[in-house]
């Protein structure tokens, strides 16, 4: 008789759901059987740009050396971000996607009768890595879709190890201050390791989020991780970053595969945080974008949360998982977040404008159908 390989996974593992991605444009474009070409996907708040030339560059230049292991310190990455950062090169992780720097954070500190904090409606990646690891959710209801950062408080007790807070929060977009999150930094106790996640942070610039590398340097228990998938436009090379004290990032590096970030990824991730140009246009074409969306669902007398990030999500006031169904049928692959607890919305990240045109006008006709 053989053994029941699901009963014999660790608990955590048994009871979590899968991380559910975009659908592919090739899945839906066999499905539909169209050209590829000419499906939208808006789905997985990738940069609509494309990547930078000068990442594109040193991806080439970076090709000769294949056959060899990549620097495992990422040595001229690390120099570069910690320049950027303001940091010391030992306060800097690197990843393979900022989701493995969540990851490890929960390999390093969580583990059974451990819990970790997060929100409602937050990246579903943070549940993952805490059950994974055989550790507790506690997951606190959200205030108008967004982090209520004193019930989050109030949620901390003595097994609380980490606290997972986003800004802005995917899917929902929404946002806190800086005093808001200075006023939790000194409030959360010091042995519990607060996650900072700013995977959109570059969208926000000169907003009012806080930029949470100025907190670094007074609350020792802060780590923010960071991704060059967004606005920085290499999500299929999996890089990102986590920036905390030279302790934390000690731990991180004794527990993450030794060559966790490839050579191209390195390479091209250096040559991106060199190319002001295209960060500038990536944040331009998405404030653009994002009126666009905005003044399209006004038209359509639709409601949607304001968001800071590349997405925003689009309150339909109906089951929204038809409404997805017929977006596909018209060749639009936008994101269903019933998942994340929000049934009546789907989160659509921001397009080129011809895109955005394309997802509107097919929105359009998908509710006019009824
Ligand atoms: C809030 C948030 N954090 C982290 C990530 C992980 O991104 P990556 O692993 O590509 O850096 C994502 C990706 O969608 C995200 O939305």
């Amino acid at each position: 008789m053989s053994g029941d390989f699901l009963a014999l996974a660790q608990p955590g593992v048994q009871q979590l759901s899968p991380y559910v991605p975009g659908k592919p444009v090739d899945e839906l474009a066999r499905e539909l059987d169209i050209d590829p070409a000419s499906i939208v996907k808006l789905a997985s708040n990738e940069n609509p740009l494309g990547a930078s030339p000068k990442a594109l560059a040193a991806i080439r230049e970076a090709l000769a050396e294949l056959t060899r292991y990549p620097d495992g310190n990422g040595f001229a990455l690390k120099t570069l971000l910690a320049e950027q950062c303001r940091v010391e090169l030992n306060q800097v992780t690197l990843g393979n996607g900022s989701n493995d720097i969540l990851e490890l954070v929960a390999r390093a500190y969580l583990a059974p009768g451990l819990n970790a904090v997060f929100s409602e409606h937050a990246f579903a990646v943070y549940p993952i890595v805490t059950q994974a690891v055989g550790a507790d959710a506690r997951v606190i209801p959200a205030k108008d879709w967004g982090h209520d950062l004193s019930a989050m408080l109030e949620a901390i007790d003595s097994n609380t190890r980490v606290v997972f807070i986003a800004n802005p929060n995917n899917p929902t977009g929404t946002w806190f201050s800086a005093e808001a999150l200075d006023e939790f930094l000194q409030d959360v106790p010091a042995r519990v390791l607060v996650v900072l996640d700013e995977a959109y942070i570059e969208y926000a610039e000169g907003s009012e989020l806080p930029d949470g590398l100025d907190f670094l340097a007074a609350y020792p228990n802060l780590l923010v991780s960071r991704t060059f998938s967004k606005a920085y436009g290499l999500a299929a090379l999996r890089v990102g970053y986590g920036l905390s004290t030279a302790v934390v990032a000690d731990v991180l590096n004794r527990v993450r595969q030794p060559f966790n970030v490839n050579s191209l990824a390195l390479a091209a991730a250096c040559a991106a945080l060199r190319d002001d140009e295209y960060l500038a246009e990536s944040r331009r074409l998405n404030e653009s974008g994002m009126q666009q969306l905005e003044l399209g669902f006004r038209e359509l007398g639709l409601g949607w949360i304001p968001s800071k990030g590349n997405f925003i999500c689009v309150d339909l006031g109906q089951e929204a998982a038809p409404i997805f169904q017929g977006l596909l049928r018209e060749g639009v692959i936008v994101r269903p977040v019933a998942n994340y607890g929000m049934p009546n919305h789907l989160r659509i990240t921001i397009g080129l404008p011809a895109e955005n045109n394309r997802f509107l006008q097919a929105l359009a006709k998908v509710l006019a159908r009824g």
